[in-house]
């Protein structure tokens, strides 16, 4: 029996989705256990590339069963054209995809609402991705919100959506705006439960039951641990946990049916949206490391902050998550540079430190770095898959950092630039 957690080490987009898919090939079940639409993860194979949303990478295996759990919360449009392109492009999904009937839905109203509070005078604007994410998880513990098991019985549906159109009536009121209309969002629903109902399971009792049952499955988290509501650079974070720790309550199963812990960290770091990011490159040296990494958002489109790798907080995310092994993607965007800079402490006002505890404290961090000599060679060599002697001792040094080995690195975006390593 084997439960592997993926997890994002840093504020996202670190490359989960290439990693899930590459583990996926020796899964049986794949489950994603929160966070929305939010998330964009780009998996190239074949030279066919594909962005997931909310259904987990893994079902590009066609063997396999994925899962939609119920720490997730589920915009029923994007799931909906998900797996039409999916299908249309001959990868099979009904049958193998399953939605926990405890998901919440992201609807019209919550991407309203979403972009109504960005643009709140007096309020911090976060750079959400608009997608609705921070209402439907305010809604769900509020509890007016709607699930993807309501989606199951009309009668119960509509007296829901009454009293959650009457909740954020006042929102709409007070910006002038018209609010959400109840018949179009009962037309909407309507759809969605053609398309959706018959996905719609217990999905807790799927998961352990194939646990009970030897098979290997992996929990597959979006975003990244600095972007967590409780241990991320708050109020500068998504609405939901993606630590490890959440991965047991997000798929319904219990925390010592977990048996691995495994972070995924970009060789640098990035970071989209507002919030605080010490290590940050401006100017042209920054805008070319974009270029090369193409750091621009898979949902949003938008650029992506890029920056030195942050040592500080990475061993802070390894700590939270209690790694049991790290994945360092994205080596090869790093080669040709003359020198490579890894950011291994702060100095604060106070003196040299690790992670303030409070995030509006880590603004006022500057990065102390160490250098390392960079290597010239994009891909490790043909042979025998050895990478450059300078990014091995790039390697030896984070991993010796942040306290956990690092066994694989991706150096590519295919499948197939996923190197074991050491
Ligand atoms: P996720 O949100 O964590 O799944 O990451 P994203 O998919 O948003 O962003 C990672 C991007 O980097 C995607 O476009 C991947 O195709 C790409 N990628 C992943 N691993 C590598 C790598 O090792 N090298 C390069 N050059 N690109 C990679
Ligand atoms: P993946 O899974 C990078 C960021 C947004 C914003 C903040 C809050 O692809 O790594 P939200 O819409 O969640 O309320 O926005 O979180 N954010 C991400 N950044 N990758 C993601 O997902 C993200 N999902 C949300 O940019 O700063
Ligand atoms: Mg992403």
């Amino acid at each position: 029996m084997s439960v592997r957690v993926v997890v994002g080490l840093q504020w996202g987009d670190e490359g989960k989705g290439k990693v899930v898919d590459w583990l996926a090939e020796e899964a049986d079940l794949v489950v994603r256990y929160q966070g929305g639409a939010n998330a964009g993860h780009t998996v190239q194979v074949g030279g066919e590339t594909y962005v997931f949303h909310l259904i987990p990478s893994g079902i590009l295996h066609s063997a396999k069963v994925c899962v939609i759990g119920n720490g997730t919360v589920v915009d029923p449009e994007t799931l909906v054209r998900e797996i039409e392109d999916l299908e249309r492009r001959g990868v099979r999904v009904r049958g193998r995809l399953h939605v926990s009937h405890a998901a919440h839905m992201v609807l019209p109203v919550h991407r309203a609402v979403d972009h109504l509070w960005e643009s709140s005078p007096g309020a911090p604007r976060i750079g959400t991705t608009g997608r609705g994410i921070g209402p439907t998880y305010a809604d769900k513990a509020a509890r007016v919100g709607i699930r993807m098991g309501d989606l199951l019985d009309a009668r119960e549906l509509e007296s829901k959506l009454r009293v959650l159109l009457a909740r954020h009536a006042g929102t709409f009121a007070e910006r002038g705006e018209a609010p959400p209309v109840l018949a179009t969002l009962l037309e909407a629903c309507g759809r969605y439960r053609e398309c959706l109902g018959p996905l719609v399971a217990d999905t807790a009792s799927i998961v352990n039951a194939a646990i009970d049952r030897g098979q290997l499955v992996l929990l597959e988290g979006a975003q990244g641990t600095l972007l967590d509501v409780d241990h991320g650079t708050y109020p500068y974070v998504t609405s939901s946990s993606p630590v490890a720790g959440a991965a047991g309550g997000g798929s319904g199963i219990g925390p010592t049916r977990i048996t691995e812990v495994i972070g995924v960290a970009k060789a640098y770091t990035t970071r989209v949206g507002e919030g605080p990011f010490p290590t940050e490159i401006s100017g042209p040296e920054g805008e070319a490391l974009q270029k090369a990494g193409n750091e621009f958002g898979a949902t949003t489109g938008r650029p992506r902050r890029c920056g030195w790798l942050d040592l500080v907080a990475l061993r802070r995310a390894a700590m939270i998550n209690h790694v049991s092994e790290v994945i360092v993607t994205k080596l090869d965007v790093l080669a040709g540079l003359p020198e490579v800079r890894v950011c291994v402490e702060y100095q604060t006002p106070a003196g040299t430190g690790g992670f303030p505890m409070e995030p509006h404290l880590l603004e006022r961090c500057e990065p102390v770095y160490r250098t390392f000599e960079g290597w010239r060679e994009t891909q490790p060599h043909a042979e025998d898959r050895s990478l450059p002697p300078q990014a091995s001792r790039f390697l030896a040094f984070v991993a010796s950092e942040i306290g956990a080995p690092i066994r694989r690195v991706s150096a590519g975006v295919g499948r197939q630039d996923m190197i074991p390593i050491g």
